[in-house]
């Protein structure tokens, strides 16, 4: 089988971007699965700098399909909005190489301003949301009441719909002492951009069941972390998606045996943003330098990430929950330097020691790590292109990190350049 499907290994900013983009130049089909515009990277091309949040990274070049799924929540102007501005940096975006599930739900201006307003606090719930109204989002589809993009191709029904949407959100409003929405003003945001997004429409499920009876490679994009998967990550500081790799088969609409060979993204250290429990972070100067030399800053919205030691425990959970086959470890030059590195290999909590993270919201934010405590490298692994040019201390802590988390590294990134990469094994060839 040779589809690949990439996911966070941690919370999220594992450097996925550079990683995705390498391997999506070898596919033929590039598809996103789950979140929407919360996610955010970069990529650098030619020379060229393209910001994504909601279209898969194959967009950018020329001859791959790019597939939103069903699992995806869709903000259309948002995706409006992308496309116009890679199209203004000269990107080609067409039906021809882009194509939204008509199943998929969307993110309407209702849905944004509930993220924000728990998240002001007066609510009382802060997750520390991106504020895109994924989650509100989210809530509406498992309620049964959400508009759909397919809603947008038959405006005639939409009355009903945006009515039994509103049943729900405008109690919701009432009990904020707010003013109630007015359907008129939906049901014009709705039609206003309904003739931008349904071009793009599909049933993707058969698209991509075409793609794979036609032997086309399929790269599956994971947003966020599996450490923010609404199952198995640290609810209720988590987005609202399942994030793991098994959900590049539901939010896309194909069989569990179409996802082939999972690559895990994660990071030399461990970083995070937004509320939540996070058993390594450090408050001191160390933290301070990890995020300052890995200008570890939300690419979305711009907030400082936390930062802290790689912790193997949550990471080889992670490689269980998503069925990692191999890891991509990025940012190893940012350790460069460090007269001392640790590794969290394991908790405490109430004396005793546990080797996993439990998933108690109480026991979370109590365990405490157990180090081990490795010398640096006084050596540099920026731009390292094969282990010979890495310092000796720097392949232990790589070899004891793949012993720890139980999967091997398949891929090591040092610096952002796409070349200055180690391959052991290309996941489309595994
Ligand atoms: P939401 O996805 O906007 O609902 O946010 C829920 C949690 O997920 C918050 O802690 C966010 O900071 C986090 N989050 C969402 N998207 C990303 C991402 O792309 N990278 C890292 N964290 C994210």
């Amino acid at each position: 089988m040779a589809n690949v499907v990439v996911v966070g290994a941690q919370w999220g900013d594992e450097g996925k971007g550079k990683i995705v983009d390498w391997l999506s130049e070898q596919a033929d089909v590039v598809v996103r699965f789950q979140g929407g515009h919360n996610a955010g990277h970069t990529l650098v091309i030619g020379g060229n700098v393209y910001k994504l949040s909601l279209l898969p990274s194959g967009v950018v070049r020329t001859g791959k399909l790019s597939v939103i799924g069903n699992g995806v929540v869709l903000d259309p102007h948002a995706l409006a909005a992308e496309v116009a501005r890679l199209q203004e940096q000269g990107v080609a975006i067409s039906r021809e190489n882009l194509r939204v599930a008509e199943n998929a739900t969307l993110i309407l201006s209702i849905h944004r301003e509930l993220d924000a307003l728990r998240e002001s606090g007066s609510a009382g719930t802060k997750i520390g949301t991106t504020k895109r109204g994924i989650g509100p989002a989210y809530e509406d589809k498992v309620g049964r009441r959400a508009i759909r993009l397919m809603d947008l191709a038959d405006l005639s029904s939409l009355g009903d719909k945006i009515e039994r949407l509103l049943t729900h959100h405008n109690a919701l409003r009432r009990g904020f002492d707010l003013d109630e929405f007015k359907p008129e003003a939906i049901y014009e945001e709705l039609a206003s951009i309904a003739p931008k997004v349904l071009p793009y429409m599909d049933a993707v499920w058969r698209l991509l069941d075409e793609e794979r009876r036609a032997g086309r490679r399929i790269l599956f994009e994971g947003a966020q972390g599996a450490l923010l998967d609404v199952d198995h990550g640290t609810y209720p500081f988590v987005t609202s998606s399942n994030t793991v790799a098994g959900q590049a088969a539901t939010g896309s609409g194909m069989g569990p045996g179409s996802v082939g060979y999972v690559l895990g993204i994660a990071k030399a250290y461990t970083t995070r943003v937004g509320e939540g429990p996070f058993p390594t972070e450090l408050f001191d100067e160390t933290g301070e330098l990890i995020g300052h030399k890995g200008k570890e800053f939300g690419v979305v919205t711009g907030r400082k990430r936390r930062c802290g030691w790689f912790d193997a425990t949550l990471v080889r959970q992670t490689v269980r929950t998503s069925g990692i086959n191999g890891i991509a470890l990025t940012k190893l030059d940012i350790l460069d330097g460090f007269e001392t590195i640790r590794i969290g290999v394991g908790y405490k909590l109430d004396g005793q020691t546990i080797d996993y993270f439990p998933a108690s919201q109480l026991a979370q934010g109590r365990v405490e790590p157990i180090y081990e405590e490795f010398e640096g490298w006084s050596g540099s692994t920026a731009g390292a292109r094969s282990w010979a040019d890495l310092p000796a201390q720097a392949i232990k802590y790589v070899r004891r990190i793949e012993e720890l988390i139980g999967a091997p590294v398949a891929v090591l990134s040092t610096s952002p350049e796409r070349d200055d990469t180690i391959l052991m094994k290309n996941p489309f060839e595994a």
